[in-house]
């Protein structure tokens, strides 16, 4: 028997009564998985994984996706990104440095966007036994709900591009302006012509179905989204600001403070996500991401 604990307002639970490293039986999993869609985001606390342990059991949410970021896989575990502020001896960093600096939920530029994303905390920064990195979620879901009649109407036949392309844009200037600064060491990566091919711009409606709660949330993210189809331009701006700020919104947040041995999960439909970046090496944060993918959003 698992044990579920609501921690958030809108969204987070903790689940234990159960060690991730050891099979699971279907009665389990499917109690698992139910409190998983039920409270968008789920923490289970003090696991001691392999990275094959992460991929076993993740992948029975459904099929894992290796991230286009190929330099920043782990070596022999593909379907396992590495976020890590860390940097090898000759200078080249081990996994993704800046992931989540803007508001996003992963993949949501891909045609089929992520499902769900598990990231597993290996190594957090600690400070004066203040544990830095945390990470924020917004329930999409409950942002949704709680807009007025007449926008959700207005809403209901929009649609956004969500496009890689455009972020990566957006997180360069943000990364000169830093490096400028002096406020961060990141290293910008390259992706080739034919890494970029496999990321093509995507369309998608703005409020969408979850396709296995069936609840409706707004899938539209300050990261990703490059624009809203059919509205003068204005207008179209306007109508995201004010919608990412809703989203957003602390009432529909609840913030993960990271323990070592956490493995936390999230709905990439039902939730959005941002990392926080006040933490610098010596401080060394190293984390194992991996990606379930989802379907065509509708
Ligand atoms: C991610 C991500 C945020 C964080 O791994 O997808 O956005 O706090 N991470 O590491
Ligand atoms: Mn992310």
């Amino acid at each position: 028997m698992i044990t579920v604990n609501r921690i958030g307002k809108h969204c987070g639970a903790e689940i234990s009564g159960i060690d991730l490293s050891q099979p699971i039986d279907d009665d389990t999993f499917a109690q698992i998985s139910k409190a998983f869609f039920d409270n968008e985001v789920v923490v289970f606390r003090d696991q001691d994984i392999t990275p094959g342990q992460q991929v076993a059991f993740t992948s029975r949410f459904g099929t894992l996706e290796p991230h286009v970021r190929k330099e920043s896989r782990l070596s022999g575990h593909p379907e396992i990104l590495v976020v890590s502020n860390i940097v090898g001896d000759d200078g080249t960093p081990i996994g993704a440095q800046d992931a989540g600096r803007f508001w996003h939920s992963d993949q949501s530029y891909k045609r089929e966007p992520s499902l769900l994303s598990a990231l597993y905390a290996v190594e957090v920064p600690v400070q004066n036994g203040k544990v830095l990195g945390d990470t924020e979620f917004a329930s999409t879901t409950a942002a949704h709900d709680a807009l007025p009649e007449d926008m959700k109407r207005r809403l209901q036949p929009l649609r956004n591009v969500h496009s890689y392309v455009h972020y990566r844009a957006k997180n360069r200037r943000a990364q000169l302006a830093e490096r400028e600064r002096g406020a961060s060491e990141v290293t910008e990566y390259e992706l080739s012509e034919s890494q970029i091919q496999t990321v093509p711009d995507s369309e998608a409606p703005i409020v969408r179905t979850h396709p296995v709660t069936g609840r409706k949330g707004l899938f539209i993210n300050e990261g990703h989204t490059s624009r809203i189809t059919g509205l003068p331009r204005d207008e179209a701006e306007r109508l995201m600001t004010f919608l990412c700020g809703h989203i957003t919104s602390p009432e529909f947040r609840y913030v993960h403070r990271w323990r070592r041995g956490d493995l936390l999960m999230w709905d990439n439909v039902a939730v959005q996500h941002k990392a926080t970046f006040d933490y610098r090496l010596p401080l060394r944060r190293l984390m194992y991401r991996t990606t379930v993918r989802g379907t065509a959003p509708f």
